[in-house]
């Protein structure tokens, strides 16, 4: 064979029609149906829940996205010469802007040959796909439109060895089993040669986690209370989101913060794309997030029961947040 067949640079394949809006409504259903009502936080982020998202990494009490940036700043050209990686597969895309940290010291080691981003949302993946390609002229990118709790297995075979990373500590918005159940799935793509990276936000003086999530500008709640406009949107629900109050604590037995909406008064609220009409007490909640902070034992135990071993935590000075290499247990 010749190598005369055109360079197919950008491949994107959407698996999100039909599906989303069903799923919604499912969880919808599931979860305000429910004694303690509860609602998945994947569902915050429409373009506008995306753009409340961008604001709360920019708030002087959120430490996670900088610190993770500057973590990856410092220790970037290690982990590609590490690794060998010619892939970075990366789940929950968004934007990239930390994945370019990345690419850009494969990209200097030689190595770099395909990005592989799997996000829900397809104006993000054409774009940040468009963006890379004219960085990295000789990169292929392989954009999936999905979810990555449903859409693992279109990952493509790996042509060279890969890193998988998660960042964002969005780890952490799976409760305990599943998130031993994703870890697995993961490790069931992964070769000996690839590595596993993933960000987490770590177990530290409640007083700071819970400042993160009550910021002063209002910010973090505005964010909460979006999760009742999506549903307003997408299923014709009649919430009135500022009849609700931001609530978010570190539940130390747990090591998550928990944010929920509290009812300030009763309510009764119609989703009518579901047909469902729900009944609020006055202060009920409803659980909108829980965002796990690890330490080492627990992170080294999970990864352990998905058949992975920890390679390496690499943490900034104050230990707020962790950056987790790892690979396939022998
Ligand atoms: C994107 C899931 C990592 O848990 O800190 C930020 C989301 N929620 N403020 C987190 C979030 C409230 C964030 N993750």
């Amino acid at each position: 064979m010749s190598s005369m067949r055109p360079a197919a640079a950008v491949t994107i394949q959407d698996f999100t029609s039909e599906v989303n809006g069903t799923a919604l409504a499912e969880d919808a259903l599931d979860g305000l149906t429910r004694p303690f009502k509860e609602l998945p936080p994947k569902y915050f982020y429409d373009s506008t829940g995306a753009l409340l998202f961008d604001q709360i990494c920019d708030l002087p009490e959120y430490y996670p996205t900088r610190t993770e940036a500057a973590l990856l700043k410092e220790h970037a050209a290690g982990i590609v010469a590490r690794t060998g990686a010619s892939e970075l597969v990366e789940l929950g895309s968004g934007y990239a802007t930390k994945t370019r940290i990345l690419l850009a010291e494969m990209d200097r080691a030689g190595s770099l040959l395909r990005y592989v981003p799997i996000d829900v949302n397809d104006a993000v993946i054409r774009g940040v796909a468009a963006e890379l390609t004219d960085d990295f002229p000789s990169l292929a990118v392989h954009g999936i439109i999905g979810d990555f709790e449903r859409d693992l297995c279109r990952i493509p075979q790996a042509e060279g060895p890969r890193i998988v990373a998660f960042l964002g500590g969005t780890i952490g918005n799976f409760p305990p089993g599943a998130r031993r159940r994703f870890l697995r799935e993961i490790s069931g793509l992964m070769r000996s040669q690839d590595r596993l990276l993933i960000g987490h936000d770590l177990v530290k003086d409640p007083a700071v986690i819970e400042a993160a999530y009550n910021d002063s500008a209002g910010i973090t709640a505005a964010f909460n209370r979006h999760i009742l406009r999506v549903l307003n949107l997408e299923l014709g629900a009649n919430f009135e989101p500022d009849a609700f109050e931001h609530v978010a604590f570190f539940d130390p037995g747990h090591e998550w913060i928990e944010m929920r909406l509290r009812a300030t008064r009763e309510m009764d609220v119609h989703v009518a794309a579901i047909d469902l009409d729900v009944r609020f007490a006055d202060q009920e909640e409803i659980r909108t997030e829980i965002s796990a902070k690890f330490t080492r034992e627990r992170l080294t135990a999970d990864l352990a029961a998905a058949g992975l071993e920890l390679d390496d935590l690499l943490t900034d000075r104050d230990e707020l947040y962790g950056l987790s290499l790892s690979s396939l247990a022998d």
